[in-house]
């Protein structure tokens, strides 16, 4: 079982990954090409729930809704291999013949994310043990142990055999493997796998203790068989032990897509092999490795909250997406016809939406819309999940809806292999999310995921596209502005190359208790955050004080800062605001650094929402980063997709307001949905819908 670390500094959109070295016909554009031309339209498809005159339906209703790709047999272990060793491919293999000769490609996916009864039965020991010692058992789904060998060798053994089976099958356009690596485990064989992972990582005892910090609290290290998965214990547990284990986890998991990515791509060489990952709250994985193997990106997105918050949310996602793909074009693979999270339930999409929200996946650079699923289930679990065809049957809002999509979508086929250019980018790396996960840190209002999304969402309001980018990626001059809204860990390498960014000329903003750790997450000392940026900023932290719940703090501006403050001291810096009361009376809250040929920028506070986005708005005017629209319009969203050469572009308009809307900044062009020409200034949106204008500088 390989637990090769995988972890590493690479990584941010632009930068070359394993797929493109793979060759064109296993990344999106492969997979167009076998959907002749077109971007993708479907969804998960579960024919095993149903009978045949259901199956004879869904021939019809898939051709009435422009359905050309449906992912097959995500949860279908149970039946295909009924028990250890005897596989029954019998109604796959009729299936996938059906399909084909309706006309319809298929995504095919390994059942790995649920294995059946008699494997539990069989394995017990493979299945995942909680932090507090609990053994979970079947009669869920993602119930199993990666670091398991019980578990890794049956899920490479199912794969085969489909990979074998179905390798060359005309349906087959791309394979899919597992669904949502999500399941983390604390058991036995977890803890031995992480400790083979640790020898890797730190080489002696010695080095891990000095990593972790054991002198602390009696915890050093005399054998590596001391050492536990951060399993339920007495208080804080070591955060740079938990942070390892983050780091070992997502590397299993990798381990256990790359074992079956390499088992099919045996029996099927030239389709793509990708996972559905999902993007937002999603901690699990580090994401930028990842997408350094998968043949494209492919996504899963439900949007948490209406209206805009949704927009802004597909947004955030899509962008993520385009940028763990190194800002080639992915995939969507699953979204709700129906479906919007918001707390304790799920909320119903407006009239609309189902078609907004598709193009607006495609403007952020999705080579189609799939859903889950084609046909809402009668039983089960999910059986309330919304679907293509609901329960009501074709006759309703949804599949009306959803045949409208499917046509909207349809037209787009020419934007196929077009990509999104951003010029601000959002610095994320899971290393710093996870850093600042662990127990113990100053205050529960330290939120990495929150301040990521809020970043996006100032320069989403802007008007502005962004990447994400890994702090240490190369190439991160090519943007003008960058964000680094949680950096709380720092590696020297990515510190200097921050310095090194604003230096040559870039524009940095740098948020409250960024660059405060090292890898090892141990405090850099002397001040903070690391030397190489504070050079770039031009001052030195000298204390950190966390604000209490609901303390507001008034700035020199009449702007607000929550949560945290700082105590600043410029060092070549110019404070732009200063707080204006308490111990740090006078001190600054925002600083300005001309650095070199660049401008570094350094926020010790939560700034109100309405600061922090006039904050944004002016660093993308200092740095030269137009919003998409000039001037941006308020509930509109404006994203360009760009031809390879550069010489056609497509601007996709989505209005996220319930009012038609003219666009009078708008050029003029081929508006692809209508199918109409629109003079410059002429273009009008209608209520919750889009346009995509084709523009030929
Ligand atoms: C995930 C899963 C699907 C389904 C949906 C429901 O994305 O991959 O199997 O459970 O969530 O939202």
């Amino acid at each position: 079982m390989s637990v090769e670390p995988n972890r590493g500094a690479a990584g941010g959109a632009g930068a070359a990954g394993t797929a493109a070295s793979q060759g064109a016909d296993v990344a999106t554009g492969g997979l167009v090409q076998r959907l002749g031309g077109r971007l993708a339209f479907g969804g998960d498809y579960n024919p095993e729930q149903w009978d045949e005159a259901v199956w004879r339906e869904d021939d019809a209703l898939m051709a009435r809704a422009g359905v050309n790709l449906v992912t097959v047999g995500v949860f279908s272990w149970a039946l295909l291999e009924p028990e250890e060793g005897r596989y029954d491919f019998g109604r796959l293999d009729a299936h996938l013949d059906r399909l084909h000769a309706a006309g319809v490609a298929v995504d095919l996916a390994t059942p790995t994310a649920s294995p059946p009864p008699w494997f539990t039965l069989a394995h017990p020991d493979a299945m995942p043990v909680t932090a507090d010692g609990v053994r979970l058992v079947h009669g869920s789904r993602d119930t199993y142990c990666l670091a398991a060998p019980a578990y890794r060798e049956a899920a490479v053994r199912i794969a085969t055999a489909l990979a074998e089976r179905y390798g060359d099958h005309p349906a087959v356009a791309m394979w899919h493997v597992h669904n949502e690596y999500a399941t983390v485990c604390y058991c036995d064989h977890a803890a031995a796998a992480f400790r083979t992972w640790l020898r890797r990582r730190h080489g002696t005892l010695d080095k891990l203790n000095d990593a972790w910090g054991t002198a602390f609290w009696s915890q050093r290290y005399a054998s590596w068989d001391e050492i536990l998965p951060p399993r339920a214990t007495q208080w804080h547990r070591n955060p740079a032990l938990t942070l390892d284990y983050r780091r070992f986890w997502s590397d299993q998991a990798l381990a256990g897509y790359r074992e079956q990515r390499e088992a099919i791509r045996a029996h099927s060489p030239g389709r793509p092999v990708v996972t559905n990952l999902m993007v937002p709250e999603y901690q699990v994985l580090d994401l930028w490795a990842f997408g350094r193997e998968v043949d494209f990106v492919g996504i899963d997105h439900y949007p948490c909250g209406p209206g805009i918050e949704a927009a802004a949310d597909i947004a955030f996602g899509g962008d993520r997406a385009r940028s763990f793909g190194g800002g080639r074009p992915w995939l969507l693979i699953e979204q709700g016809t129906n479906t919007l999270y918001s707390g304790d339930r799920v909320l119903p999409k407006e009239p609309g939406d189902v078609l907004r929200h598709s193009v607006a996946h495609i403007a952020h650079g999705s080579e189609g819309a799939l859903f889950f699923q084609w046909r809402q289930s009668k039983a089960g679990a999910e059986m309330w999940h919304s679907a293509m065809v609901p329960h009501a049957g074709p006759d309703s809002r949804i599949f009306r809806e959803v045949t409208g999509t499917g046509a909207a979508v349809s037209r787009l086929a020419e934007v196929a292999g077009s990509r999104v250019r951003a010029r601000a980018a959002v610095l994320h790396d899971s290393d710093a999310w996870w850093a600042l996960d662990v127990q113990g840190t100053p205050s529960a209002e330290l939120d990495y995921h929150g301040a990521l999304r809020r970043a996006h969402r100032a320069l989403w309001d802007a008007g502005v596209t962004a990447d994400f980018a890994h702090p240490a990626a190369p190439g991160l001059d090519r943007y003008p502005l960058l964000v680094a809204p949680a950096l709380h860990l720092l590696s020297e390498t990515a510190a200097a190359a921050a310095r090194e960014y604003v230096r040559g000329g870039g524009t940095l903003l740098v948020q409250h208790f960024s660059g405060v750790v090292d890898e090892h997450h141990q405090a850099w000392l002397g001040g903070y955050p690391a030397p190489a940026l504070r050079e770039a900023l031009g001052i030195r932290v000298e204390e950190y004080r966390p604000l209490a719940q609901g303390e507001v703090l008034r700035l020199s501006d009449g702007s607000t800062g929550t949560a945290w403050s700082e105590s600043v001291e410029p060092a070549g810096a110019t404070p732009v605001t200063t707080y204006t009361h308490g111990m740090l009376a006078g001190r600054p809250a925002l600083t300005r650094h001309s650095y070199g040929r660049g401008t570094a920028w350094y926020l010790s506070t939560r700034l109100d929402d309405t600061a922090y986005g006039d904050l944004m708005v002016r660093l993308t005017v200092e740095a030269g980063v137009p919003p998409e629209l000039t001037p941006p319009l308020p509930g509109v969203e404006a994203v360009r997709r760009w031809s390879p050469d550069g010489t056609r572009a497509w601007l996709f308009l989505l209005n996220h307001t319930d009012g038609p809307l003219p666009v009078p900044q708008a050029p003029g062009g081929h508006e692809l949905l209508t199918g109409r020409q629109v003079a410059p200034g002429e273009l009008r949106l209608p209520a919750r819908g889009a346009a995509v204008l084709r523009q030929e500088p």
